[in-house]
């Protein structure tokens, strides 16, 4: 099979080197057992490439399994990757076959693998070398042949040096690296892959295809990307979705690249250098406690909005469209933009469909886990201002009336 067939088949859009190399080599090494890891920035189009893998060798009639070590609690992860036996925790009814046994003759997907608990990685290094493993709750030697493809976004040596990845490990799992490069290094990849989700979103949304002006696409191009490809598909999807005028200009665009830094940032930050000790989880925690409020008044609004009038008309469309964008453009970098437990995967489930049950105890859930964290800051401050109010409410950028009535409501003393 040739590059071009390999793209045509897995739908990978794009004509730079260095993407060609990448496929080239995951095309050489599928025929062969080894393993593999794939590293690359967040959004730059890891996963298919253990799919090429997989489909391209004598394994390809087996079983593919993907497994995302970051989305498995820390407790299970063993369980569900080598099994578990009758009774081995106090949940454990059945005897249950982990993924390895499952993946026995094809190929197990390991998806951020960096994240993989210390105890386990002691299993899975066992399981490459021997291919022997035990499952939990059971002292019997069991054997698996599953390939082993790993992806990894982070700094692997980083995490190597914090003592959070065994070094024996990653020798073991790096036996064949692939480079997925950003984004921004393969301009030329970008406009292909902008005509191609343009295209896709104008047939999903069945509205005409967005087009961009020589300006426009130059300034496309030269975009930073931080969130690779995944960044570039939201973006391409919002223009889609909220303009009207379907010929993007330069001026349209750059209101859909959000500046480099996240804006409410360097704000904290200036404050934490005037007040000292701060701690980054702190100013993190408020940064995430502006962000969460802001979306639980976007919330109120909606769930106000549709119980008001149980329709959302045609003229509300633009002004929602308004909200949705700034929130994009807010916490919509790297990740899928919007993923803060909040109801809406596009813009569109908002914009052209009304959900039918209105999620009221979620913002009510969410607000409580708010207050939790509004306790603990104000807490905190006044603790380091020593019970003064005027330096702890100016901290925490409140009013000291705001404060006095805080201090009120969760009773502190
Ligand atoms: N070369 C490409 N052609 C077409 N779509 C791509 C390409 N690279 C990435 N994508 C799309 O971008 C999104 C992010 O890719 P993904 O593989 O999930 O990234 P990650 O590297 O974070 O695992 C997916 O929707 C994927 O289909
Ligand atoms: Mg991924």
């Amino acid at each position: 099979m040739t590059i071009q067939e390999i793209k045509n088949r897995f739908g990978i859009i794009g004509s730079s080197p260095s993407l060609d190399r990448a496929i080239d080599i995951a095309k050489q090494v599928a025929p062969t057992d080894l393993t593999v890891l794939i590293t690359g920035e967040s959004g730059t189009g890891k996963e298919v490439f253990p799919q090429i893998i997989h489909a391209l060798s004598a394994r390809k009639h087996g079983q593919y399994i993907a497994v995302n070590c970051g989305a498995i609690p820390e407790g299970t992860i063993d369980s569900e990757l080598f099994g578990h036996e009758k009774g081995s925790f106090t949940s454990a009814h059945e005897a249950r076959k982990g993924y390895f046994e499952v993946a026995n003759g094809g190929t197990i997907f390991l998806d951020e693998v960096a994240e993989m608990p210390l105890a386990t990685q002691a299993r899975l290094l066992r399981v490459l070398e021997t291919g022997e493993f035990i499952k939990v709750g059971s002292s019997k030697v069991l054997k698996t042949d599953a390939r082993v493809v790993a992806a990894t976004n982070v700094n692997i040596q980083q995490a190597i040096e914090k003592g959070k990845f065994r070094e024996d490990l990653y020798y073991r799992l790096n036996t064949v690296p692939i480079n997925v490069p950003p984004l921004r290094e393969r301009k030329q990849d970008i406009f292909l892959l902008f005509r191609k989700f343009a295209s896709d979103f104008s047939t999903k949304y069945r509205m005409p295809t967005i087009k961009l002006d020589t300006e426009a696409e130059g300034l496309l191009s030269n975009y930073y990307f931080q969130g690779n490809v995944r960044q570039l598909k939201n973006i391409t999807e919002q223009i889609s979705v909220i303009e009207k005028q379907r010929d993007i200009t330069a001026d349209i665009m750059r209101t859909y690249l959000p500046q480099q830094q996240v804006s409410q940032l360097p704000m904290v930050m200036n404050n934490s250098v005037q007040g000292g000790d701060f701690s980054e989880r702190d100013l993190l925690y408020k940064v995430l406690f502006d962000m969460k409020k802001d979306l639980t008044d976007l919330k109120k609004i909606v769930v106000d909005l549709i119980e008001n009038d149980n329709q959302l008309n045609q003229d509300f469309l633009p002004e929602n469209a308004q909200i949705i964008k700034k929130l994009y453009q807010e916490v919509g970098t790297a990740e899928s933009p919007i993923q803060l437990g909040y109801n809406t995967s596009t813009p569109t489930t908002v914009v052209q469909k009304v959900p039918e049950k209105i999620p009221v105890q979620e913002v009510e859930e969410a607000n409580l886990s708010l207050q939790g964290v509004e306790e603990d800051m104000i807490r905190k401050a006044l603790e380091k201002y020593k019970g003064k109010r005027k330096k702890a409410a100016k901290e925490l950028g409140i009013s000291e009336r705001t404060l006095y009535r805080k201090i009120t409501e969760y009773d502190i003393k």
